[in-house]
Parts: C-alpha cells; structure tokens; sequence
C-alpha cells in the first residue's frame, strides 16, 4: 500500500459551539495531511467529537435537552465547520457511535484480562470543565473557591467507588519509552514538562464514575461509567475498527503517525494513552505534539472569560484561505499566539494579494501579449534561470525533513522566500527588455511559469482553494499535484495554453491606507 501517514486531530467537546482554538488545530491537522498526500503519502485524517461525561450532561441539562439530542445538534456544527474550513478528514468519529462503544469496551475488557484494572474507592477533587482528577498540591483557593493551578477551573470533591487502572506500575516503562523515542513527545520544552511529572511519581488513576449514567458502560458493572478520557482516546482506534485487528484500516494506518493536540491535554495523551496501550499490549503512536493557544486579548479563549473568537466570523469577512494563512504563518508552531486583525489585513495584502496573486496575474497577463498565451517551447536555461530552480530540488528533501520534524515555520518561510525572489528575479531579468530576443524571453517566461507552479505546489497545504485557482493557469488539477515534481524544471508541457484567471486575492484598504 505504499507509504502511510495517521494524523488525528483531538476530537472536541461539543458543549459549545466550536472556536478559533479548535479551527487552528484542526487547520493545522489539515495542513499536514494535505502536504504527506501531494508527497505520496495515503493518508487516513480523523476529527470528531468527544460526546460523554459530566461536562456534556451538566452542558445539556442548562439547555434542558436530552443529551443525546444536545450532542447531535452540537456535533453537527463541528461537522459543519470541517467542511468550511475545507478539510480533507477521511472520517468524523463521534463516541456515542455504536462503532466506538465497542471498541471502548473491548479494550476495557483486555485491561481487565490483564489485571491492569481493580476496584476501589476516589476521594479527591474532579474538575468537570478538565474532566480530570487532581491532587491536593494542585488545587489552589481563590476567593473561598478550590481552583485547578493551571487550568484555573473549579473542582469539587469526589467520594464514590471507582475502578482504578495500574498507572503507578507504568511510570518507568514510560520513562524508557521518553528516551528511547526521544521524538514521542515535542516540542522539546513540552517533553521536559511530561517527564518530570512522570518522575514525581504516578498514582493509579481513576477510570470510572458512579455517580452519573451518561457514559459507556463498564461492561459486567452497569453501575460504573467508563472514564471520558478512557473513552475519548480510544477513538484513535475505534475509528480504525480496533479490535479488527485484521482490518486493512488497522493494519495500514496503526500505530498512529502523530496525534496532533493541544498544550493543556498533553499529560492525557503523553502519559494516560500510552500507559493504556502498553497495558494492553497495543503498539504506541509514533508521535504527540502539543500545540499552543490561540490567545484572544493576551488570554486563551473561554466562555467564562467571554472573549470567543468565531472562526465562521471571520472567514465571511475574510475568506477562508486567508484565514488558513494566517494561522498557519503567524502562529509560530508549538507556541501561543495572539489573533489581530491588522496582521491578518496585512498577510492578505502583502504576501497573499502582492507576492503571490500579483505574481501570477502580471507573468499571465505577459504570456498573452508576449508569447500568444502559450507556455514558450523552444528555450535555453542560463544561469541565472539555474540558480533559482536548482532552489528547489536542492531543498526538496529539507523540505521534507522539516515537516517531519513538524517544522511549520522553515515551510512558511520557504514560501515567503521563494516569492520573494520570484518577484525580483522576474524584475532583475526584464522581459520586456528582451522582445528582440525571443530566445531569452522565452527562457525568463518558463523560468517564471516553472517556479509559478512549484510554489502553488508548496502552498496547496496551506491555501488549498486558492493554490488550486493559480494552478488552473496551466490546468493543473489537485490530484495531479506531485510534490516531488518540484524537483523537475522541466514539467510544464511547452507549447500548451496558459489560462488567464481571475483575481486571487482582493487588498483591503486599510481605514489609514
Ligand atoms: N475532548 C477533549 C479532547 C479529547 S482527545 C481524545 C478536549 N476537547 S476541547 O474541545 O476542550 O479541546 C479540543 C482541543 O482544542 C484541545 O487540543 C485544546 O487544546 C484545543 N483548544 C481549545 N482552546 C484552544 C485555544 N484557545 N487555542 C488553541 N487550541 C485550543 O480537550
């Protein structure tokens, strides 16, 4: 089946409507997926919504909906957004499928059949926002009111019968598995975090709850509900017909290339995850990373704090391309950033409308008049012409390394460079200067119209809407997108029409402009 790549998104909390926050990881996800496709990758791309647990029942009981009802309604606009945010997701995985359920409790069972579960009571603080458990030393008291540290979300006090999972008798397989897989974990900073919390000790953990009904039944104990992150990460598998383990899904796609997620749950999938699997003799993904927040006003974005940014809000204003752009560019990878509508009008006028769509709009326009709308034939490379092709074959494997490494700002910059230097090369070589040499002006034009094509090629993961448009000039279309052909200066078929096409991107005038 060729080279395979896994990437999963986390899948969301439908007890609101979706945000920037989920859009950015989800964006992303979309970005990396569609780059290992046009690299020759199949690529399997899971998204979907978390459904259980008592923040879903708490959020659907406000609403007075039936839970489920409530979910649908919820996930549905998840779903919805995947769509407007033009993802290439191979499937949407909700936890209240039966599909899932299953999986959930088969894995639940092999625990069980590995002694890795028992039954004993939790006394302690739950935050239902986190829906996690947590220790005395991390709960701290602000104005008479117990507070996670780090989350800053209220808790309350637990006391019920619970099943416990063996975490403690993890802490140093998981330790060996850090250094033996130096790259499970990134960024680096984020890895160092997970490693001292796993030196500090790990104590069983709590994998069931008694005391409310909406959940996965602990299979043989209808009383007990199956912990929501038990029940939430398995959907990594469950979507890949885990049990089956005979199913091409399974056999193709596991272990998992990367699951892409955010800072604040990484302990749920650095530590929780692979401590499961081990205990269930299941191999480990090969990768965790931990992006950063989208900040709104210097702060992550919550309901309490009423500082939501809508995604849907600004791709009206904006389009959705630009949006994709900005993310992807000015959020440096791996750490927070904050949204601005000025760097975002200023992204769309100087590198997407100036570099990039003028770029293609005056090299067309000159192709017309100069070459009668044909891509030149007969030509003879110059150095020059050398120099900023070779670019791309020289850097086509760094390419690929650095989004190996997850290494979107190299990318990015890349791009930016490139256009770069196809504006000035194409005004350093002056075309129109050379109409008494048709030889030259051919070379200059197919020169231009090569790198034309290489950089829709590089920014189809990135403006997949607009990379296709630009590429309608040589009618090139998405499933003819080769990434390796970057390296090949001689791609485009001499003599074929040039299409002239629309504009990309229209400037916003700017209230100071
Ligand atoms: N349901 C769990 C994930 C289970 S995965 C097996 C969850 N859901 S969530 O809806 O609260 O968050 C989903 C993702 O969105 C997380 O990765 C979280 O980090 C991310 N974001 C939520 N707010 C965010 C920002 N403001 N900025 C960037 N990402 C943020 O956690």
């Amino acid at each position: 089946m060729g080279k395979r790549f896994y990437i999963t998104t986390p899948i969301y909390y439908p007890s609101a409507k979706p945000h920037m926050g989920h859009a950015y990881s989800s964006i992303i996800a979309d970005f990396f997926a569609r780059f290992k496709r046009i690299d020759g990758f199949n690529v399997s791309f899971l998204t979907g919504t978390d459904e259980h647990g008592l923040k879903i029942q708490r959020a659907a009981e406000k609403k007075n909906i039936e839970v489920l009802e409530f979910c649908n309604e919820i996930s549905k606009t998840f779903r919805d957004l995947s769509k407007t945010l033009n993802l290439t997701n191979t499937d949407f995985i909700r936890t209240t499928e039966d599909r899932h359920k299953k999986s959930v409790q088969f894995l639940w069972n092999k625990l069980k059949e590995n002694d890795e579960i028992y039954l004993s009571k939790y006394s302690g603080w739950y935050s239902v926002s986190d829906e996690a458990f947590y220790n005395n030393d991390e709960i701290e008291e602000i104005d008479g009111e117990k507070k996670v540290i780090s989350s800053k979300s209220s808790v309350e006090w637990v006391d019920e019968e619970s099943y416990f999972f063996r975490l403690s008798k993890w802490e140093k397989p998981l330790l060996d598995f850090y250094k033996k897989n130096p790259d499970f974990i990134l960024p680096e900073s984020r890895k160092n975090e997970v490693i001292s919390f796993v030196k500090s000790g790990l104590k069983d953990l709590s994998v069931s709850r008694k005391s409310f009904s909406w959940g996965i039944k602990v299979p043989d104990d209808d009383q007990h509900v199956i912990y929501v992150w038990l029940d939430a990460l398995t959907n990594y598998l469950s979507a890949l017909n885990y049990p089956n383990l005979k199913d091409d899904l399974f056999k193709n796609f596991w272990p998992a290339s990367i699951h892409l997620i955010g800072k604040d749950i990484l302990r749920f999938h650095a530590v929780y995850w692979p401590a499961f699997l081990l205990a269930a003799n299941i191999e480990l993904p090969k990768k965790v990373y931990g992006h950063g927040w989208i900040l709104s006003g210097e702060e992550k974005m919550s309901k309490s704090k009423g500082n939501i940014l809508d995604p849907i809000k600004i791709i009206d204003e904006y389009g959705l391309d630009p949006l994709r752009y900005y993310l992807i560019k000015e959020v440096s990878f791996g750490n927070d950033g904050n949204i601005s509508q000025e760097r975002l009008e200023d992204c769309i006028n100087s590198d997407l409308a100036n570099n990039f769509g003028n770029l293609c709009q005056r090299v067309t326009a000159f192709v017309d008049k100069n070459c009668e709308g044909k891509i030149p034939e007969n030509i003879l490379f110059e150095k020059d012409d050398l120099k900023i092709l070779n670019r791309y074959s020289d850097n086509l494997e760094v390419i690929r390394n650095n989004i190996d490494k997850q290494n979107i700002n190299f990318y990015v910059d890349f791009i930016i460079n490139s256009l770069f230097e196809a504006n000035k090369y194409f005004n350093d070589q002056e075309p129109w200067k050379k109409k008494e040499n048709q030889l030259r002006l051919n070379s200059i034009i197919f020169t231009t119209l090569e790198i034309i094509r290489k950089i829709c090629y590089l920014l189809y993961p990135i403006i997949p809407d607009s990379s296709l448009k630009a590429l309608k000039i040589f009618n090139i279309r998405e499933n003819q997108i080769d990434l390796s052909s970057i390296a090949n200066h001689n791609f485009l078929n001499k003599g074929n029409d040039i299409k002239k096409i629309d504009i990309l991107f229209k400037k916003i005038i700017k209230e100071n402009d």
